[in-house]
């Protein structure tokens, strides 16, 4: 099966949103991943509400908002507002994460957790039912452009096991350093979105490195 991908506009040309976001409509990406960042959660910050409204007036494909902020439920209902498809909150960020997830989906979004490198996956095993997808972080958060963290692979490969096991249908999305090298053994390990930010934008011909990554 062909990945999902979904590039991060963390690396996009902000002075030129709307023509990158154009570039990815007419690319073969799944999914738009649209990192929040508050500065409390990870040491930077990004773009709130405004802008995400103004990427998904111009797009075509759904947007997948990863939130790496602090007490992510209250914020919910507006990113949904603005155009989310799927919202994933952090499990480190979440004291009552089966209500937030519950709330994600009263809301109409498709609901993601997203787990830092330090994470185990085992802590997912009693909501992995109920969501949608894991965003599971191969950097840590925080910055585009930064270096794959080996460890990810027996990470993916333990969670496919319990979603299998659990009957659970939710995507493992791989988040941080994906590029040309890693993205097959990702997918051999059991992943099924690849995010990627600078190796996407930052590269000659951002369509051409996409489609290279649907057929790694
Ligand atoms: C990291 C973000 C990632 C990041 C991926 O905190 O969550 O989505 O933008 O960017 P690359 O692919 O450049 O590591
Ligand atoms: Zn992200």
């Amino acid at each position: 099966m062909k990945p999902y991908i979904a590039p991060s506009v963390l690396s996009a040309d902000f002075a030129n949103l709307e023509r990158d976001v154009l570039m990815l409509n007419q690319s073969e990406a799944d999914y738009i991943h649209v990192d929040i960042m508050d500065g409390v959660f990870v040491p930077n910050i990004s773009f709130g509400i405004p802008v995400t409204e103004a990427i998904a007036r111009h797009a075509t494909k759904p947007l997948d908002v990863h939130l790496m902020i602090v007490n992510p439920e209250k914020y919910i209902e507006a990113f949904q507002k603005a155009g989310a498809a799927i919202i994933s909150v952090h499990y480190e960020a979440c004291t009552h994460l089966h209500r937030t997830i519950q709330q994600i989906h009263a809301a109409g979004c498709k609901a993601g957790v997203a787990i830092n490198p330090h994470t185990p996956v085992q802590l997912l095993e009693d909501v992995i039912e109920d969501i949608d997808l894991v965003c599971m972080m191969s950097v840590n958060p925080g910055f585009g452009g930064q270096k794959f963290i080996e460890n990810t692979y027996k990470k993916v490969k333990q969670l496919k096991e319990i979603i299998t096991d659990s009957g659970s249908r939710a995507l493992i999305e791989i988040d941080g350093g994906v590029n040309g090298e890693n993205a097959r053994p990702l997918l051999d390990a059991g992943a099924d979105v690849l995010v990627a930010g600078n190796y996407v934008f930052k590269s000659a011909d951002p369509i051409y490195t996409i489609a290279e990554l649907k057929r790694v």
